[in-house]
């Protein structure tokens, strides 16, 4: 993977340039990240002013499925490295790019093409790799869905293989449910008539998020790996409402889940930061999925860490040291859009903020929805216990006002 020898001036013509492709609120951290080490950002979404775009050098609003829309924006600004965002890419483009050394992908454009099909990752993690997962089958049809559900028994999980946030996804309880949830599936897929994983409904004690950096260690200059401290995280509807760090584990727990992140993100390479999402019971370890890049669950890296998770991407990236220092356990509290609306406003920060060790990160989205994730709360304190219940009592205090253009 390429490495900068020098950091030049933004918008002059020695520039070192990354692109966003994907510019939510993750991304927007990301920006801000690399402006603070000099480094010119273009940010592409594809809609107008979203979170990056208002913090990036320049913007860009295209289709980021085309792969000439992807090819040509990459080809004009001449990015040294492409930083995925998102999964809905045009990701056989990025293998084509990389190939022909025309920038370089983040972590890779393999990691990027595996983790955007969930069959592409599983495969590699359980039948490559041997990593333990939930039992699984893949379908593409009612029939197979329904001889699979019997195969692996119920309550199953049922998801589509290309899609996020827990779209398309539900949980089968048994076999009256299966007909509504392929129906649920076919509605939630990214693309139509995709396949489906059904996975083994796993009786988790607790998921973790286990970040795990692959930077450049100074002492040796070669490729090295870190880990944060576990996350704790809670998911409704498929979407995470709050994460804490450090979530507590047994010590085998937590050498296992190492264990499995280090095989994973070395079987993906490159540099920068990987989300490692892992289900734990007792000291087992069920290996779930990864992002290979920073994750939302993270954000709460904004209190706790020495360098969040989005400064520890940037500096793996461009090859500098990396430090995964927890100062102080934490949590995060997600702030949603309430309704359907154009520019909404915010009330309560003045309560929020006067919540002990809080701060806030409003993401500045044009369009609110119900679920949408519109801003978060962190908090820090003495443990975890007390930091959920202030980001959780900050994040409570803000109010999202519909804007004047209201949407039904
Ligand atoms: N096999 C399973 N057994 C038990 N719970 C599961 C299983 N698969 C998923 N879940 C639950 O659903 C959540 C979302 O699943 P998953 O991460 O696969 O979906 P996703 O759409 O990729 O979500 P995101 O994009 O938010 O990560 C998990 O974090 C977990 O809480
Ligand atoms: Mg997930």
């Amino acid at each position: 993977m390429y490495k900068p020898e020098k950091i030049g001036t933004p918008l002059q013509p020695n520039a070192t340039k990354v692109m966003l492709l994907g510019s939510g609120e993750l991304g927007k951290e990301v920006a801000i990240a690399f402006q603070r080490l000099g480094v010119e950002v273009h940010a592409v979404d594809r809609y107008d002013n979203a979170p990056a775009h208002q913090v990036a050098h320049f913007s860009y609003v295209i289709d980021m499925t085309d792969p000439v829309a992807v090819r040509e924006v990459i080809s004009t600004v001449k990015p040294d490295f492409v930083i995925p965002e998102i999964e809905a890419l045009a990701t056989d483009e990025l293998v084509r790019i990389e190939e022909e050394g025309l920038a370089t992908i983040v972590p890779t454009a393999r990691a990027a093409k595996l983790t955007m099909n969930r069959e592409g990752i599983r495969r590699l993690a359980s039948e490559e790799l041997g990593l333990p997962t939930s039992r699984y089958e893949f379908c593409s049809s009612f029939e197979e869905f329904k001889e699979a559900s019997e195969r692996l028994g119920y309550p199953n999980v049922v998801k589509p293989v290309m899609s996020s946030s827990g779209k398309g996804q539900s949980v089968v309880k048994s076999a009256d449910d299966l007909e509504a949830a392929w129906e649920y599936a076919m509605s939630g897929a990214r693309v139509a008539n995709q396949r489906v994983i059904v996975e083994e409904f796993v009786e988790f004690e607790y998921e973790i998020t286990l970040l795990t950096v692959r930077g450049i260690d100074p002492a040796t200059g070669k490729a090295a790996t870190w880990f944060c401290e576990p996350i704790g995280h809670h998911q409704e509807d498929g979407d995470y409402v709050e994460s804490w760090q450090p979530m507590d584990m047994n010590a085998h727990a937590l050498e296992n889940a190492r264990s499995v992140a280090a095989r994973i993100t070395n079987a993906l390479g490159g540099r920068g930061v990987f989300g490692v999402e892992l289900f734990v019971s007792g000291e087992d370890v069920y290996f779930s999925e990864v992002s290979p890049r920073p994750h939302d669950t993270g954000l709460v890296t904004l209190a706790t860490q020495r360098f969040s998770e989005f400064e520890l991407h940037a500096k793996a990236i461009l090859g500098l040291p990396v430090d995964v220092t927890l100062v102080s356990p934490g949590a995060s509290a997600v702030i949603y859009g309430g309704a359907d609306s154009m520019g909404v406003s915010y009330s309560g920060l003045a309560e929020a903020l006067a919540v002990e060790e809080t701060d806030l990160r409003l993401f500045g989205k044009p369009e609110a929805f119900p679920k949408r994730r519109m801003g978060v709360a962190v908090s820090t304190a003495e443990d975890v216990d007390t930091a959920r219940e202030r980001a959780t009592r900050a994040a409570t205090a803000i109010k999202v006002h519909p804007g004047g253009d209201s949407v039904d």
